[in-house]
């Protein structure tokens, strides 16, 4: 028994001690988030911090604080704002992690009203965002507070007539008295990251999240720089009322705010558990396709206000709502080592090495830096610790630094400018972000994905030599270099020895290189993997050249970029990667040992093109064919004098849909182009 309070008593100093730290650091934590809106944990590490306070809090209430932070709603204020007394409290929500803790909700409220089966419920995106409470006197917008502490906000007034979607009048014919409209600003998910791009190219605050852009925006002592940040409202309650009586179901008043000129939130009404689970796992699913702002979980609220008044309030906490969160997609830990990685096109990318983090369901060790400027606009540094977010099916990538957490000597990262696979200079073209190791094709990290390109199709077309094949001979060493291809019919006795190949694949694959040794100059040109130089550049290029020594004359010439910009459709980005590739010693080499290994490059042709119903036009192909491949149909169409690329813009002539075209095929309806069908196709070309 001795024993049993013996270990009681140690349990209880020691949930005292955490309870004291917890009560501070949430406090802390509060004044970071909602007065200084510089956040040093995600949301999620601050809900686990408030969670375990408010469980130590029930289990031993005689230890709890009296300036404990779960009975305060948000924080004090800020002394640049005139604090205002809001007419109604503006509470804070209970938060649901789980399935189960719905559940409870539900039956809480089941037990507490005395019904069977719980009532509906008015289910809300919730909007991750500042939440606001507008006053309207006689229908003109008076006032604006955020929430503050929940019982006095600080006075945004100015700031906020600045938000368009705010109406300053409300348009009803008799409006109340004096109403208080509660809702969220908020900035959408594409203007926030237009907003942190130029944010950063300015050397300016990069914000963690779109909610802490909008906190920020809102609370600038200088109204015009609100004005000029994408802020946003959406109206979804109601406080104080004056001579007006509230429609008795939420989801009326929805409808009377959006009648009054707020833009109100998407709602559904559920009358089941089931019903309510299965929309949550809806909305979690599309969370940033369905709605273009950031939304942290659902809110489910009571439809009946007066089944609300019924179940009344807690302290901070409606009894009648609560927010169903949806698993983080942000957290915060150290960046350990930034390390490039090089792709398959020479793109050197910066990685940052994480401690192993929970976020997004699973753990990362790996994140994204994007690029140079990415690293440089924020300084983040090796020792920093970072918010890393992973939203969906996209790559982790860092998104700031906490710079209040930096620890003592780190330095600002220097971005390589050599490739660390294979050592050789890199490069960084005008107008491009990304660094690029130009050795394409002795560089071992570009190699397999070069030599790929080069056999396909629209290249050197080598039959039998696919991707497994490449993988296996460039580990047995005997591709080195694309020129090594053409060295493969010599290696044919132990090749067809090797498991998987045999006399006869052996006979194929040789006849197949001693077939392509005899390539057309735009095919050769395509296959060399210059940066921005696909089939269409390669037949401009070889249309005006015709010959490669002059194609290659050219590129070392002194003034190689103006001779190939003075190829029509050959602007000065496609120039430029062009000589910079050619001033790679390697890849001229390249070209040599190609033709010393038997390759020779034919003369352009300049085919009597027959002229046809496509000449002259610019013709874009989506969709599948069924009576041959696109490239073949591309190749017809190039034949008759067509222009054939990728993408429908107001110059496109005609749309050649197949099945199942998509996007493409949209753009063109939305263009009015006309569109043709392979039947059309097949009818033009004879
Ligand atoms: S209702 C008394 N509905 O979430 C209940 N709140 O964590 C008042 N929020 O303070 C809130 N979307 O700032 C409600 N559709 C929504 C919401 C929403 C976002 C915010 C609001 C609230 C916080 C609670």
């Amino acid at each position: 028994m001795d024993l049993f309070t013996a270990a009681d008593t140690t349990a209880e100093a020691q949930a005292k001690k955490r309870i004291a730290w917890l009560t501070a650091e949430v406090a802390r934590h509060n004044a970071l988030y909602h007065t200084q809106d510089a956040p040093e944990i995600a949301d999620a590490e601050y809900d686990a911090l408030f969670r375990e306070l408010e469980n130590l809090e029930a289990k031993y209430p005689h230890l709890k604080l009296p300036n404990s932070p779960t009975t305060q709603v948000g924080a004090t204020r800020a002394a640049a704002f005139t604090s205002c007394p809001h007419r109604a409290p503006m509470r804070s929500l209970a938060n649901a992690f789980s399935t189960e803790d719905v559940e409870d909700f539900f039956t809480r409220i089941s037990k507490f009203l005395s019904l069977g089966t719980p009532p509906a419920v008015l289910i809300e995106p919730k909007i991750d965002g500042v939440s606001l409470s507008l006053t309207y006197e006689n229908g003109k917008l008076t006032r604006a507070l955020t929430r503050g502490d929940g019982e006095t906000g600080e006075d945004v007034t100015a700031n906020i007539r600045t938000v368009k979607s705010i109406p300053q009048n409300l348009s009803a014919e008799s409006p109340p008295a004096l109403i208080e409209v509660r809702g969220e600003v908020y900035i959408t998910e594409a203007d926030f990251a237009a907003l942190n791009e130029k944010q950063a190219a300015q050397g300016a605050k990069v914000f963690a999240n779109p909610r802490n852009a909008a906190a920020g925006s809102l609370r600038q002592l200088d109204s015009a720089i609100t004005a000029s940040r994408p802020l946003q409202f959406l109206a979804y309650a109601v406080g104080a009322v004056e001579n007006f009586t509230p429609p008795d179901e939420e989801s009326a008043l929805v409808q009377t705010l959006a009648q009054w000129g707020f833009t109100t939130p998407q709602i559904h009404l559920s009358k089941s558990i089931k019903d309510t689970i299965q929309a949550y796992e809806e909305w979690k699913n599309n969370r940033h396709t369905q709605v273009p702002y950031g939304i942290d979980g659902l809110v489910y609220k009571i439809n009946s206000r007066t089944l609300q008044n019924r179940l009344g309030e807690l302290a901070r906490t409606p009894r009648w709502a609560i927010a169903h969160k949806f698993p983080p997609e942000q957290a915060t830990t150290v960046l350990n080592a930034i390390e490039i990685q090089v792709g398959r096109t020479g793109k050197l990318t910066p990685v940052a090495k994480l401690s192993p983090v929970h976020v997004g369901g699973v753990t990362v060790t790996n994140a994204t830096l994007h690029n140079e400027d990415y690293i440089r606009q924020r300084d983040i540094r090796v020792g920093d610790t970072v918010f890393v977010e992973r939203a969906g099916d996209v790559i982790p990538q860092v998104v700031s630094v906490v710079e209040s957490k930096r620890p003592a000597g780190t330095q600002p990262f220097i971005f390589p400018h050599t490739c660390p696979a294979c050592g050789s200079q890199a490069a960084r073209l005008e107008d491009e972000a990304d660094w690029r190791c130009l050795n394409h094709f002795t560089c071992p990290a570009q190699l397999e994905a070069q030599l790929i390109h080069f056999v396909s199709r629209g290249c050197f077309d080598i039959d039998g030599l696919g991707e497994k094949q490449i993988q296996l001979f460039i580990a047995e060493n005997l591709l080195q270099t694309p020129a090594d291809i053409f060295l493969l019919p010599e290696h044919a006795d132990v090749i067809k020895t090797w498991e998987g190949f045999g006399e006869k694949s052996v006979a194929k694959l040789t006849a197949a290189i001693e077939k392509a040794k005899s390539v057309t100059l735009p095919r050769f040109l395509t296959a060399l993997g210059i940066p921005n130089v696909g089939e269409t550049t390669a037949q401009d290029i070889s249309r005006h050249f015709t010959t490669w020594p002059n194609v290659l004359a050219a590129a070392l010439a002194p003034d190689a970029e103006a001779q190939f910009t003075a190829i029509e459709g050959i602007g000065p980005v496609v120039a430029a990667a062009i000589t910079s590739f050619f001033s790679n010693p390697r890849n001229v080499e390249l070209t040599q040992a190609l033709q010393t290994n038997g390759v020779t490059i034919q003369e352009y042709k300049k085919a009597a093109k027959t002229q046809g119903f496509f000449t002259g036009k610019t013709v874009v192909l989506t969709g599948t064919l069924s009576t041959m491949s696109r490239d073949e149909a591309k190749a017809r169409l190039i034949s008759q004098g067509a222009k054939v690329t990728g993408s429908v813009t107001s110059k496109t002539d005609f749309v050649i849909a197949g099945a199942e075209a998509g996007s493409k095929l949209k753009e063109a309806q939305r263009l009015s182009i006309t569109i043709l069908s392979e039947d059309d196709l097949l009818a033009h070309f004879k």
